[in-house]
């Protein structure tokens, strides 16, 4: 059982691609985590756009294409609930590109990984807007081009080696939670893996959940083991006293 929040509780979710696995979307490093071959960190980098644009556009539009397919589960519909409860004592920070937490109706939410529905120009010193976009780029040539400065356009994604999104938010959020849930992240990419210790120095409660223990479990108070989707309605219950 899982101690009540109080009226002064503020909690920070921090999400990973297992809260959308139960709506059809596969994890990254779940089975044997390859797509045609490659392995993600070879095909989310911006070496990897630079070298082969029409691969990663195949890759991201794959994605897209699957994404628009899925519905949020349980698991997203439980946390939107929570929101509900907390209003301004709430905050979402999932590193998932897709937009199941906005379907089940969550609003205080950063993607610190982008938008898979976005696309944006991959010149960095362009800086048009990211844009909706749920378009498929499967060639060379459909590939668009800026309107304002001719560069190749983009996902607009956080790949390896660049910063994420929002970071300032984030991080001032995770200085003021209380208690840090984490929710199908394996605990091996950062800077989330190390929220939890940033969210420890001000001792906030730590909970993960998911089937396995991430990389980072020794630094969380509670572990439940358990799928998002089977463990998250009951937990929020149980938060909300
Ligand atoms: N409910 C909860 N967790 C689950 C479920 C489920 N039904 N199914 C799988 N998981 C867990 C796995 O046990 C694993 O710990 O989800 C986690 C998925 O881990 P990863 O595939 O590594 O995904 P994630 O941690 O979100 O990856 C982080 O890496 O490739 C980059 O940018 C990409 O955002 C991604 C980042």
């Amino acid at each position: 059982m899982t101690q009540p929040l109080t009226s002064q509780d503020r909690v920070f979710v921090l999400t990973g691609a297992g809260v959308s696995a139960e709506s059809g979307l596969p994890t990254f490093r779940g089975a044997d985590g390859l797509w045609r071959g490659h392995r993600v960190e070879e095909v989310a980098t911006p070496q990897a756009f630079h070298a082969n644009p029409e691969l990663v556009w195949q890759f991201y539009s794959e994605r897209r294409k699957r994404a628009a397919t899925v519905s949020p589960n349980p698991g997203h519909r439980a946390l939107a609930e929570l929101e509900r409860a907390l209003d301004e004592r709430f905050f979402l920070c999932t590193q998932n590109v897709d937009s199941l937490h906005e379907q089940a109706g969550s609003q205080r939410l950063v993607h610190m990984h982008g938008r898979l529905m976005q696309t944006r120009c991959s010149r960095e010193t362009c800086h048009i807007a990211p844009f909706d976009d749920e378009r498929l780029y499967l060639s060379r040539a459909e590939i668009p081009t800026c309107p304002q400065c001719g560069a190749l356009l983009r996902p607009h994604i956080c790949w390896f080696g660049e910063v994420p999104f929002a970071m300032d938010r984030i991080f001032e959020q995770l200085r003021v939670c209380t208690v840090l849930l984490t929710v199908g992240t394996s605990g091996v990419v950062e800077p989330a893996a190390s929220f939890v210790r940033m969210a420890r120095i001000n001792r906030a409660r730590a909970i993960y959940i998911g089937p396995e223990e991430p990389a980072n479990s020794k630094f969380f108070d509670e572990v439940v083991l358990g799928k998002a989707g089977e463990v998250l309605p009951g937990l929020v219950k149980e938060l909300s006293g």
